[in-house]
């Protein structure tokens, strides 16, 4: 694989996806004006909402929507599910279809405690059986491509992702992701590119590598050490909706230039626009303080910016406070 291009596009269950590079669910983030801004500046070829509760889902609960919403002008976009119920998450599965989802997740990799307290999440991995029966009931409610998203395994004494993946994709996972890391592990752990690759040689369904891929060289390394059909992309996309345009274009051989300050600038209240028609002017400002501290990380005089966009109470505020800060 050494040289060539690793990216390219990749058909899974009858969907053909523009390229195998993935926007990771992001819980917090990965709504839809996240989304939007990855689409227009970036390109994967999958974007995923954040970890959605079956179990609410199910329940009706009204304060689902903003985690539901999609746009026409999106390109495919996965649900991620979280739960430990069959029947919610087959019923989940049906929303998530009738919502316009052209792919759906099982969350097995969430670390946290709420979660894992539920059964759910990263808890899921200690029962390989039971992770089969979930996806069994999702594979049985929806004909569209289904996968699960794990982590190498659930705890340090339990490395065990070729067999829940094995087990996954017997039930009907069309593919896995797995991010290289287990559930105890910092992000500051280094990515086991081997333990990717175990699950790459357990199935025949592809298989995305995720973790630290943020640039050209990061994308290459996790293509050729685990020999994945495509990555998934986390983090590197926080503040830099642009982060595909980059991988892309390393990976193609070429060089990218990134947006100039301005650019950035715009980038961001463009973010805070979107999340007001989403969420209301008031908490799109208080995304916006966590937000910011993505957009400026790089460069010099940030903390300035940073300090003073605890003081943004309208978009008046926010727009002042870029056009002081993101200049050329
Ligand atoms: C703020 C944040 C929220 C996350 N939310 C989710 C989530 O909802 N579902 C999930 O499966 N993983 C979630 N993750 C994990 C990421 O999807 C991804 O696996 C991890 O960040 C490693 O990839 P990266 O190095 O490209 O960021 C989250 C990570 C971060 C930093």
């Amino acid at each position: 694989m050494s040289g060539g291009n690793p990216v390219g596009p990749i058909a899974i269950r009858g969907l053909t996806l523009a390229n195998n590079l993935a926007q990771a669910p992001l819980a917090g983030y990965s709504s839809l004006p996240f989304r939007l801004l990855v689409w227009r500046m970036g390109g994967p070829g999958l974007c995923a909402t954040e970890m959605i509760a079956a179990n609410s889902v199910r329940q009706g609960s009204p304060n689902q929507e903003r985690y539901l919403a999609i746009s026409p002008e999106e390109g495919p976009v996965q649900f991620q599910l979280w739960g430990a119920n069959p029947e919610a998450l087959a019923f989940a599965t049906r929303v998530a279809v009738e919502r316009g989802a052209r792919a759906v997740d099982l969350n097995c990799g969430c670390p946290v405690r709420k979660v894992r307290a539920a059964g759910a999440g990263s808890k899921l991995m200690e029962d390989p059986p039971l992770v089969g029966r979930l996806v069994r009931a999702m594979r049985g409610s929806a004909d569209l491509p289904l996968s699960v998203k794990i982590r190498i395994g659930p705890s340090p004494r339990l490395i065990n992702a070729a067999e829940v993946a094995r087990v996954a994709a017997g039930e009907g996972a069309d593919w896995i992701t797995v991010h290289g890391r287990h559930a105890g592990e910092s992000y500051a752990a280094p990515i086991r590119y081997d333990e990717i690759r175990k699950v790459v040689e357990a199935v025949k369904v592809p298989v995305f590598g995720n973790g630290d891929v943020r640039d050209g060289a990061t994308a290459r390394k996790m293509f050729d050490q685990a020999g994945v059909a495509g990555a998934m992309v986390g983090r590197a996309c926080l503040g830099a909706p642009w982060a595909f345009a980059r991988i892309k274009a390393e990976c193609a051989g070429g060089a990218y230039a990134p947006p100039t300050l301005p650019g950035i600038g715009r980038a961001l209240l463009e973010h805070h626009d979107l999340l007001a028609e989403l969420i209301g002017g008031d908490r799109a400002i208080r995304h916006c303080r966590k937000l910011g501290a993505f957009y400026s990380k790089a460069f010099a005089g940030a903390r300035g910016f940073r300090g003073k966009l605890d003081l943004c109470r309208t978009r008046g505020d926010l727009a002042g406070l870029i056009a002081e800060h993101f200049r050329d």
